[in-house]
């Protein structure tokens, strides 16, 4: 595919993928949609590809769904973008390997939602998080009502939907939104390394801890602490539980190859 909103650059098992419409602050219109959805088709079978990291360009991550887009559309259209979006981004919650969002700038509406979609978040100083739909004469469409509630709390997320305040990327922080906020210009770099050392880890455990993790808040402790146990059981098959733990015990770092 010919991509036109999205750059993609993958090196040292790790993907970039920078939200590239800096024109409307990278606002997320159908074409953004069916891009990352074919980039995912690709990446889903790879395993050279250990996370990914999403970004923007310019000044904004990304500022929401695109509203040029959506000003004329009827019930059955807004339904069915919403529809769209919401799974694309439940494919990239339910990616096996972990994503990132690096965010560099706005992440309002839609954005603030693709952000919430991603494992988790690291902010530069001056990045920007609202839900403005409010302002718009609408809600979130892409599930940052449930996501938002479970990041940060219903309160905060009753808050921020309710009034359309935008909040610094330092209340992010403070409200769980984010996990770590870094000066601007070392967004990037910050991020990588952690991402780099996310993919220096077991290729088989990863995956696991973050579907034990995505799939344990979704059910009761009792049915999560029978699915960790079946799960942790599992590792010990592979070969390279062996080794990390062997590893551990004679005081080297482990091989995982
Ligand atoms: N959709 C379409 N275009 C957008 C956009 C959006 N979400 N956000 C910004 N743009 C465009 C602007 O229209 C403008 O285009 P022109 O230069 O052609 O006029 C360009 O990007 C630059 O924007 P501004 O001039 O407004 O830049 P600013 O620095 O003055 O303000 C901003 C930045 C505060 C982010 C402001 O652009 C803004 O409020 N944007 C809209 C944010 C928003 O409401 N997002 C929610 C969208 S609805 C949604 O996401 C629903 C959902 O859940 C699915």
């Amino acid at each position: 595919m010919n991509y036109q909103i999205l750059k993609i650059n993958i090196s040292d098992r790790i993907a970039v993928v920078t939200v590239s419409r800096p024109a409307a602050l990278n606002a997320l219109n159908s074409d953004f949609f069916k891009e990352m959805n074919h980039f995912l088709d690709d990446l889903e079978p790879r395993d050279d590809v250990k996370v990914l990291v999403i970004t923007g360009e310019g000044k904004s991550f990304v500022a929401g769904a695109d509203i040029a887009e959506m000003v004329n559309m009827n019930s059955v259209e807004g339904s069915a973008f919403s529809v769209n979006g919401q799974h694309t981004f439940d494919r990239l919650e339910n990616l096996p390997i972990p994503v990132i969002a690096a965010i560099n700038g706005y992440a309002l509406g839609g954005g603030c939602e693709l952000a919430m979609a991603c494992d988790f978040r690291i902010a530069s100083k001056l990045a920007k998080f609202g839900q403005p739909e409010m302002n718009l004469g609408l809600i979130p469409g892409y599930a940052g009502t449930l996501r938002l509630s479970k990041l940060t709390g219903i309160g905060n997320a009753l808050y921020l939907i309710l009034s359309a305040d935008t909040i610094s990327a330092d209340d992010a922080l403070r409200i769980g939104l984010v996990q770590k906020v870094t000066e601007p210009e070392s967004l990037i770099e910050e991020t990588m390394k952690i991402a780099a050392r996310i993919a220096a880890n077991s290729s088989q455990s990863v995956p696991v801890a973050k579907m034990v993790i995505r799939k344990g808040v979704n059910i009761d402790l009792t049915e999560s602490s029978e699915f960790v146990a079946s799960e942790f059981g599992k590792l010990f098959d592979q070969p390279a539980t062996k080794e990390g733990m062997k590893a551990f015990l004679e005081k080297r770092k482990p091989n995982w190859k």
